[in-house]
Protein backbone atom coordinates (compact mmCIF):
# COMPACT_ATOMS: atom_id res chain seq x y z
CA UNK A 1 0.00 0.00 0.00
CA UNK A 2 1.33 3.84 -0.90
CA UNK A 3 -0.29 5.29 1.24
CA UNK A 4 0.80 6.74 4.80
CA UNK A 5 -0.83 8.35 6.62
CA UNK A 6 -0.43 11.68 9.49
CA UNK A 7 -2.52 12.79 11.99
CA UNK A 8 -6.15 13.79 10.10
CA UNK A 9 -4.30 13.74 6.20
CA UNK A 10 -4.16 10.45 4.61
CA UNK A 11 -1.87 11.00 1.51
CA UNK A 12 -2.34 8.24 -1.32
CA UNK A 13 -0.21 7.79 -4.27
CA UNK A 14 -2.11 5.33 -6.47
CA UNK A 15 -4.95 6.12 -8.18
CA UNK A 16 -6.74 2.80 -8.33
CA UNK A 17 -6.44 3.19 -4.16
CA UNK A 18 -7.93 6.53 -4.40
CA UNK A 19 -10.72 5.74 -6.65
CA UNK A 20 -11.65 2.57 -4.79
CA UNK A 21 -12.01 4.79 -1.74
CA UNK A 22 -13.70 8.01 -3.21
CA UNK A 23 -16.49 5.72 -5.43
CA UNK A 24 -17.34 3.74 -2.12
CA UNK A 25 -17.98 7.17 -0.45
CA UNK A 26 -20.26 8.43 -3.49
CA UNK A 27 -21.94 5.22 -4.14
CA UNK A 28 -23.14 5.84 -0.22
CA UNK A 29 -24.46 8.71 -1.16
CA UNK A 30 -22.36 11.47 0.41
CA UNK A 31 -21.10 14.48 -0.84
CA UNK A 32 -17.48 14.63 -1.92
CA UNK A 33 -15.80 18.31 -2.30
CA UNK A 34 -12.38 18.29 -4.40
CA UNK A 35 -9.90 20.44 -4.53
CA UNK A 36 -7.35 20.20 -7.48
CA UNK A 37 -4.40 21.81 -7.04
CA UNK A 38 -0.72 21.57 -8.56
CA UNK A 39 0.89 21.94 -4.50
CA UNK A 40 3.01 25.14 -3.22
CA UNK A 41 -0.11 25.67 -1.37
CA UNK A 42 -1.15 28.90 0.14
CA UNK A 43 -3.93 30.75 1.45
CA UNK A 44 -5.77 31.05 -2.16
CA UNK A 45 -5.98 26.78 -2.16
CA UNK A 46 -6.60 26.66 1.40
CA UNK A 47 -9.85 29.22 0.56
CA UNK A 48 -10.99 26.07 -1.62
CA UNK A 49 -9.99 23.76 0.58
CA UNK A 50 -12.29 25.30 3.15
CA UNK A 51 -15.49 25.89 0.85
CA UNK A 52 -15.24 22.42 -0.34
CA UNK A 53 -15.31 21.21 3.86
CA UNK A 54 -18.11 23.63 4.73
CA UNK A 55 -20.13 22.40 1.60
CA UNK A 56 -19.32 18.45 1.84
CA UNK A 57 -19.15 15.71 3.78
CA UNK A 58 -15.48 14.48 2.44
CA UNK A 59 -12.86 16.23 0.61
CA UNK A 60 -10.26 15.54 -1.57
CA UNK A 61 -7.21 17.49 -2.55
CA UNK A 62 -5.14 17.02 -5.43
CA UNK A 63 -1.43 17.38 -5.25
CA UNK A 64 0.23 17.44 -8.77
CA UNK A 65 2.57 19.29 -11.15
CA UNK A 66 0.84 17.95 -14.16
CA UNK A 67 3.57 18.31 -16.89
CA UNK A 68 1.18 18.90 -19.85
CA UNK A 69 0.02 21.69 -19.34
CA UNK A 70 3.30 23.42 -19.35
CA UNK A 71 4.94 24.65 -22.33
CA UNK A 72 9.10 23.68 -23.48
CA UNK A 73 10.05 26.56 -22.37
CA UNK A 74 7.74 27.11 -19.16
CA UNK A 75 8.51 26.77 -15.32
CA UNK A 76 7.85 23.27 -14.94
CA UNK A 77 11.50 22.13 -13.65
CA UNK A 78 11.64 24.76 -11.19
CA UNK A 79 7.47 24.44 -9.88
CA UNK A 80 7.76 24.40 -6.25
CA UNK A 81 7.66 20.67 -4.61
CA UNK A 82 6.78 20.32 -1.11
CA UNK A 83 4.19 17.49 -0.09
CA UNK A 84 5.20 16.92 3.18
CA UNK A 85 4.73 20.96 3.76
CA UNK A 86 1.73 21.05 1.58
CA UNK A 87 -0.03 18.08 4.05
CA UNK A 88 0.91 19.85 6.95
CA UNK A 89 -1.19 23.12 5.30
CA UNK A 90 -4.28 21.33 4.75
CA UNK A 91 -4.10 19.22 8.14
CA UNK A 92 -4.86 22.52 9.58
CA UNK A 93 -7.32 23.54 8.12
CA UNK A 94 -9.49 19.95 8.68
CA UNK A 95 -10.04 15.89 7.91
CA UNK A 96 -8.80 16.18 4.02
CA UNK A 97 -7.71 13.07 1.79
CA UNK A 98 -4.47 14.30 -0.22
CA UNK A 99 -3.99 12.25 -3.52
CA UNK A 100 -0.85 12.61 -5.16
CA UNK A 101 0.13 10.80 -7.78
CA UNK A 102 3.54 10.29 -9.91
CA UNK A 103 3.58 11.47 -13.30
CA UNK A 104 4.34 7.83 -13.97
CA UNK A 105 0.75 6.70 -12.65
CA UNK A 106 -1.07 9.80 -14.37
CA UNK A 107 0.50 9.34 -17.68
CA UNK A 108 1.97 5.98 -18.16
CA UNK A 109 3.96 4.73 -21.16
CA UNK A 110 1.77 4.73 -24.03
CA UNK A 111 -0.71 7.31 -22.94
CA UNK A 112 -1.95 8.79 -26.15
CA UNK A 113 -5.54 10.16 -25.58
CA UNK A 114 -5.76 14.08 -24.60
CA UNK A 115 -9.07 16.70 -24.32
CA UNK A 116 -9.01 19.39 -26.90
CA UNK A 117 -10.46 22.23 -25.71
CA UNK A 118 -12.86 24.78 -28.08
CA UNK A 119 -12.46 28.46 -29.34
CA UNK A 120 -12.96 30.09 -25.79
CA UNK A 121 -9.39 28.77 -24.62
CA UNK A 122 -7.60 30.19 -28.49
CA UNK A 123 -7.49 33.49 -26.44
CA UNK A 124 -5.72 35.27 -24.08
CA UNK A 125 -3.68 32.38 -21.44
CA UNK A 126 -4.85 30.19 -24.19
CA UNK A 127 -2.82 32.52 -26.97
CA UNK A 128 0.32 33.25 -24.62
CA UNK A 129 0.69 29.41 -23.85
CA UNK A 130 -0.52 27.29 -26.47
CA UNK A 131 -1.47 23.69 -25.17
CA UNK A 132 -1.95 24.81 -22.19
CA UNK A 133 -5.81 24.04 -21.69
CA UNK A 134 -5.37 21.24 -23.48
CA UNK A 135 -3.32 20.12 -20.50
CA UNK A 136 -5.80 21.42 -18.23
CA UNK A 137 -8.33 19.93 -19.36
CA UNK A 138 -7.32 16.37 -19.81
CA UNK A 139 -5.61 16.61 -16.62
CA UNK A 140 -8.65 17.65 -14.93
CA UNK A 141 -11.06 14.59 -16.37
CA UNK A 142 -8.23 12.20 -15.20
CA UNK A 143 -8.45 13.83 -11.91
CA UNK A 144 -12.55 13.52 -11.84
CA UNK A 145 -12.20 10.13 -12.82
CA UNK A 146 -10.17 9.50 -10.37
CA UNK A 147 -11.93 11.35 -7.65
CA UNK A 148 -15.25 10.81 -8.55
CA UNK A 149 -16.58 13.82 -6.30
CA UNK A 150 -19.73 15.30 -6.58
CA UNK A 151 -18.63 19.12 -5.97
CA UNK A 152 -14.67 20.80 -7.21
CA UNK A 153 -13.65 23.77 -6.33
CA UNK A 154 -11.78 26.31 -8.60
CA UNK A 155 -10.64 29.48 -8.37
CA UNK A 156 -11.63 32.54 -9.94
CA UNK A 157 -7.95 33.92 -9.73
CA UNK A 158 -7.69 31.45 -13.34
CA UNK A 159 -10.63 33.63 -15.00
CA UNK A 160 -10.42 31.49 -17.80
CA UNK A 161 -9.06 28.41 -16.57
CA UNK A 162 -12.61 27.64 -14.62
CA UNK A 163 -14.55 28.96 -17.66
CA UNK A 164 -12.57 25.90 -19.80
CA UNK A 165 -13.44 23.50 -16.85
CA UNK A 166 -17.13 24.73 -16.91
CA UNK A 167 -17.13 23.89 -20.65
CA UNK A 168 -15.35 20.88 -20.23
CA UNK A 169 -17.17 19.25 -17.23
CA UNK A 170 -20.38 20.59 -19.42
CA UNK A 171 -19.56 19.25 -23.21
CA UNK A 172 -18.43 15.79 -21.77
CA UNK A 173 -21.26 15.08 -18.97
CA UNK A 174 -19.01 15.01 -16.21
CA UNK A 175 -21.51 14.67 -13.11
CA UNK A 176 -19.93 16.72 -10.90
CA UNK A 177 -20.36 20.65 -9.63
CA UNK A 178 -18.10 23.24 -10.05
CA UNK A 179 -17.91 26.05 -7.90
CA UNK A 180 -15.87 28.90 -8.71
CA UNK A 181 -14.49 31.25 -5.87
CA UNK A 182 -12.98 34.20 -4.85
CA UNK A 183 -9.86 35.29 -5.31
CA UNK A 184 -7.11 35.65 -2.04
CA UNK A 185 -5.15 38.53 -1.50
CA UNK A 186 -1.91 39.33 -0.32
CA UNK A 187 -2.09 42.45 2.25
CA UNK A 188 -0.81 44.36 -0.67
CA UNK A 189 -3.80 43.27 -3.03
CA UNK A 190 -1.09 41.20 -4.89
CA UNK A 191 -3.13 37.72 -5.90
CA UNK A 192 -1.95 34.83 -4.01
CA UNK A 193 0.04 32.31 -6.57
CA UNK A 194 2.66 29.74 -5.84
CA UNK A 195 4.41 31.82 -8.79
CA UNK A 196 4.70 34.40 -6.74
CA UNK A 197 7.79 32.59 -4.67
CA UNK A 198 10.12 33.24 -7.66
CA UNK A 199 9.69 37.12 -6.82
CA UNK A 200 12.80 39.13 -5.61
CA UNK A 201 11.79 40.99 -2.81
CA UNK A 202 12.07 44.07 -4.94
CA UNK A 203 9.79 42.57 -8.03
CA UNK A 204 7.56 41.28 -5.29
CA UNK A 205 6.78 45.11 -4.48
CA UNK A 206 6.38 45.99 -7.68
CA UNK A 207 4.08 43.21 -8.50
CA UNK A 208 1.30 44.95 -6.33
CA UNK A 209 1.17 47.43 -9.13
CA UNK A 210 -1.43 44.90 -11.03
CA UNK A 211 -3.93 45.06 -8.24
CA UNK A 212 -3.80 49.13 -8.18
CA UNK A 213 -4.27 48.75 -11.62
CA UNK A 214 -6.77 46.56 -11.35
CA UNK A 215 -8.30 49.16 -8.63
CA UNK A 216 -7.73 52.38 -10.80
CA UNK A 217 -10.14 50.86 -13.67
CA UNK A 218 -12.82 50.30 -10.87
CA UNK A 219 -12.55 53.91 -9.53
CA UNK A 220 -12.43 55.24 -12.88
CA UNK A 221 -15.61 53.20 -13.88
CA UNK A 222 -17.21 54.24 -10.96
CA UNK A 223 -16.58 58.17 -11.50
CA UNK A 224 -18.51 57.26 -14.90
CA UNK A 225 -15.60 56.49 -17.48
CA UNK A 226 -16.94 52.85 -19.33
CA UNK A 227 -15.16 52.99 -22.55
CA UNK A 228 -12.83 49.79 -22.57
CA UNK A 229 -10.01 51.59 -23.94
CA UNK A 230 -9.53 54.32 -21.93
CA UNK A 231 -9.51 52.23 -18.97
CA UNK A 232 -6.93 49.98 -21.00
CA UNK A 233 -4.96 52.89 -21.69
CA UNK A 234 -5.26 54.09 -17.92
CA UNK A 235 -4.00 50.50 -16.23
CA UNK A 236 -1.14 50.56 -19.00
CA UNK A 237 0.28 53.62 -17.87
CA UNK A 238 0.31 53.24 -14.30
CA UNK A 239 1.79 50.16 -14.55
CA UNK A 240 4.43 51.41 -17.04
CA UNK A 241 5.22 54.06 -14.69
CA UNK A 242 6.13 51.96 -11.61
CA UNK A 243 9.21 50.41 -14.29
CA UNK A 244 10.26 46.51 -14.23
CA UNK A 245 6.70 45.31 -15.10
CA UNK A 246 5.73 44.70 -18.63
CA UNK A 247 2.48 43.66 -19.41
CA UNK A 248 1.20 41.01 -21.87
CA UNK A 249 -2.19 41.82 -21.88
CA UNK A 250 -5.02 43.71 -20.68
CA UNK A 251 -8.50 42.57 -21.16
CA UNK A 252 -12.20 44.04 -20.41
CA UNK A 253 -14.60 40.43 -20.76
CA UNK A 254 -18.79 40.54 -20.43
CA UNK A 255 -18.28 38.42 -17.17
CA UNK A 256 -18.64 34.30 -17.93
CA UNK A 257 -17.12 35.08 -21.02
CA UNK A 258 -13.78 35.67 -22.81
CA UNK A 259 -15.61 38.13 -25.07
CA UNK A 260 -14.20 41.82 -25.03
CA UNK A 261 -16.40 44.58 -24.55
CA UNK A 262 -16.02 47.96 -25.88
CA UNK A 263 -18.19 49.51 -22.97
CA UNK A 264 -18.27 48.49 -19.23
CA UNK A 265 -22.56 48.32 -19.28
CA UNK A 266 -22.95 44.94 -16.91
CA UNK A 267 -20.65 43.10 -15.07
CA UNK A 268 -17.19 42.74 -16.47
CA UNK A 269 -14.08 40.98 -16.02
CA UNK A 270 -10.81 43.54 -16.08
CA UNK A 271 -7.71 40.65 -16.93
CA UNK A 272 -4.26 41.41 -16.77
CA UNK A 273 -1.04 39.23 -17.81
CA UNK A 274 2.29 40.54 -16.95
CA UNK A 275 5.78 39.84 -16.71
CA UNK A 276 7.89 41.08 -13.34
CA UNK A 277 11.25 39.96 -14.29
CA UNK A 278 11.24 36.48 -15.55
CA UNK A 279 7.67 35.72 -13.92
CA UNK A 280 4.89 36.01 -15.59
CA UNK A 281 2.02 36.63 -13.47
CA UNK A 282 -1.82 36.93 -14.14
CA UNK A 283 -4.74 38.38 -12.17
CA UNK A 284 -8.27 39.84 -12.99
CA UNK A 285 -11.15 41.47 -11.05
CA UNK A 286 -14.84 42.20 -11.61
CA UNK A 287 -16.36 45.82 -12.42
CA UNK A 288 -19.43 46.94 -13.00
P1 LIG B 1 -2.86 25.75 -9.02
O1 LIG B 1 -2.19 26.89 -9.70
O2 LIG B 1 -2.14 25.05 -7.93
O3 LIG B 1 -4.24 26.26 -8.48
C1 LIG B 1 -5.16 25.36 -7.91
C2 LIG B 1 -6.47 26.09 -7.71
O4 LIG B 1 -6.29 27.16 -6.79
C3 LIG B 1 -7.00 26.72 -9.02
O5 LIG B 1 -8.40 26.50 -9.11
C4 LIG B 1 -6.65 28.18 -8.83
O6 LIG B 1 -7.51 29.05 -9.55
C5 LIG B 1 -6.83 28.34 -7.33
N1 LIG B 1 -6.12 29.53 -6.84
C6 LIG B 1 -4.81 29.83 -7.04
N2 LIG B 1 -4.51 31.03 -6.47
C7 LIG B 1 -5.66 31.49 -5.91
C8 LIG B 1 -6.02 32.67 -5.20
N3 LIG B 1 -5.13 33.63 -4.94
N4 LIG B 1 -7.29 32.80 -4.76
C9 LIG B 1 -8.21 31.84 -5.04
N5 LIG B 1 -7.95 30.71 -5.72
C10 LIG B 1 -6.69 30.52 -6.15
O7 LIG B 1 -4.70 25.80 -11.38
C11 LIG B 1 -3.99 24.81 -11.22
O8 LIG B 1 -3.21 24.61 -10.09
C12 LIG B 1 -3.92 23.69 -12.24
O9 LIG B 1 -4.13 24.24 -13.51
C13 LIG B 1 -4.93 22.55 -11.98
C14 LIG B 1 -6.38 23.03 -12.05
C15 LIG B 1 -4.65 21.90 -10.62
C16 LIG B 1 -4.75 21.45 -13.07
O10 LIG B 1 -3.44 20.99 -13.08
Amino acid sequence: MLSSQTQAVTIVRDPRETWEAVSILRASGATIGFVPTMGALHRGHLSLVEASLAECEHTVVSVFVNPTQFGPTEDLDKYPRDLERDAAMVRAVGDVRVFAPSVAAMYPDGFATTVRVGQEAAVLEGAARPGHFDGVATVVLKLLQIVPATHAYFGRKDYQQSLVVERMVRDLNVPTLVRVCPIVREADGLAMSSRNAYLSRENRERAAVLWRALQLAEALHTEGEADAETLRAAMAALIDAEGGVETEYIALLADGTVEPVERVEGPTVVAVAARVGTTRLIDNHTIG
